[in-house]
């Protein structure tokens, strides 16, 4: 007997969710992506993917012509339509604490219960403080017509950005938080070709689930702010961070990924996540356990104010009238994401100081401009540095690390360079005439 083909429904389609639901319709599932964003699911419905994550908008082309993928508003028709419920709504910062704001994720779990009528699965992949789960359990039970049909799962999400297509059909492992045998079932069925693939599947709690997404986490921005702690450290005493690095990296049991020296982490989801991470450890009486993440959060910051300095030194110490050009707004290469982007805070404490900044990046001035009208913007890293007095790369974009130091040097005021990601080449830099810096 062949199992039933549950119907999805994945609630949210901001990034994690349009790359689910996508995903989902192209493994064969009929799929409803549900926002409460006419505009975006117009947008989607019409095959256009809202933001830039390579591979993702020919998936979706895919998977609109197969007719099993579509986008709605509406919360009753998920109810009506789907078995398997999966809320990938965000879970931004607090304005006014580090806590983590779960207004969304609240509001769809509720709207969503209310038309569930027969049994059903409602899975959470929202990174969430530990205990999340077990309270909306009672609110679904709560609201949901079906009452104890309807069950709670939790399996947190690991994509990144950049390679969100390749994480959610390949990823590293999947975790199932449920207690329930047939939970797991329809996670394992939804989950089948991607379990088949290799991935390993570890079931446990839901609380441990939630628990490991921010442990996750935590530990890969340990990691760069270990490393970043080390330049620190090399810098007051002359050592060779980048050697460093690599030395270290080569024990299996460190690894060199995310050991990368630089102007540290940003984006949406590590710098807000450690921070609710460290509060809802206090709120639960164990804060002193990952106090070091608040030491973890000040270096990363630490990072973005050094760049400034060097930038400042570089320019003879007087940033007001300086003229710098900024490579890179995005909080990472392959994105257009400039959410906590330490590239943007930094070109914003540059033009505070009173410096001439002309932001370059290839894909994410749109967002950039919205957000901070006040820079000016390119995509020609070349064009923009004409007449610079320092130039600064703030995103290891890889049409930056192609540059030609020569070309560059053709153009600027004064061959001064800082590289805030240890990105460039030092050697052939220098031997263009340019006074080469990096963090
Ligand atoms: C991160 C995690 O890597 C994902 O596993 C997780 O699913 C995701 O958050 C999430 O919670 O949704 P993402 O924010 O897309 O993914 O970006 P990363 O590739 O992790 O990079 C984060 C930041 O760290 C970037 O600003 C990057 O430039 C910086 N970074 C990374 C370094 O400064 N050094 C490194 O060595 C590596």
């Amino acid at each position: 007997m062949t199992r039933p083909v549950p119907r999805i429904t994945v609630i949210g389609t901001g990034y994690l969710g349009a790359t689910h639901a996508i995903c989902m319709a192209v493994l064969g599932f009929d799929v409803l992506g549900v926002d409460v964003d006419r505009e975006k699911v117009d947008r989607l419905n019409s095959g256009e993917v809202p933001f830039f994550e390579p591979g993702l908008p020919e998936l979706l082309t895919k998977a609109l012509e197969s007719g099993r993928l579509r986008f709605t508003t509406s919360f009753a028709e998920a109810g009506a339509f789907g078995d398997v419920h999966f809320i990938c709504v965000g879970t931004p910062q607090m304005k006014d604490s580090h806590a983590a704001d779960l207004t969304y994720v609240d509001r769809a779990v509720g709207d969503l219960a209310q038309h569930l009528h027969r049994r059903a699965l409602v899975v959470g992949k929202s990174t969430v403080p530990v205990g999340t789960a077990a309270r909306l359990t009672e609110l679904v039970r709560r609201i949901a017509p079906a009452g104890e049909e309807v069950e709670l799962a939790w399996n947190p999400e690991f994509l990144r950005e950049g390679y969100a297509v390749d994480d959610t059909l390949r990823p590293d492992r999947l975790v199932f938080g449920t207690d329930s045998a047939w939970a797991e079932e329809q996670l394992r069925t939804v989950f089948a070709s991607v379990i088949a693939q290799g991935s390993p599947v570890v079931v446990t709690d839901m609380t441990t689930a939630e628990l490991v997404k921010v442990a996750a986490n935590s530990f890969l921005a340990t990691k760069i702010s270990y490393i970043n702690a080390m330049a620190e450290i090399c810098e007051a005493t002359g050592a060779d961070v980048t050697g460093l690095a690599e030395a270290l990296g080569y024990d299996d049991r460190i690894g060199g990924r995310f050991l990368k020296p630089g102007l540290g982490f940003g984006g949406g989801c590590l710098p807000k996540d450690i921070r609710a991470f460290a509060h809802r450890a206090e709120e639960l009486g164990v804060g002193q356990a990952v106090a070091f993440l608040r030491e973890v959060d000040g270096i990363n910051k630490r990072r973005r104010a050094r760049t400034v300095d060097l930038v400042r030194e570089l320019a003879g110490g007087e940033l007001a009238g300086a003229r710098v050009t900024a490579l890179g707004a995005a909080f990472k290469p392959d994105s257009d994401d400039i959410r906590d982007a330490p590239a943007l805070d930094v070109a914003r404490t540059l033009h505070e100081a009173g410096a001439d900044v002309t932001v370059v990046d290839p894909v994410a001035t749109g967002n950039a401009r919205r957000a901070y009208p006040e820079l000016a913007y390119s995509t020609d890293a070349i064009a923009a540095a004409a007449g610079a007095d320092v130039v600064v790369l703030l995103t290891e974009w890889s049409q930056f690390r192609e540059i030609d130091p020569e070309a560059m040097g053709a153009v600027v005021a004064g061959r001064r360079i800082v590289d805030g990601r240890h990105a460039l080449d030092p050697a052939q830099w220098r031997a263009a005439g340019w006074e080469y810096r990096a963090l």
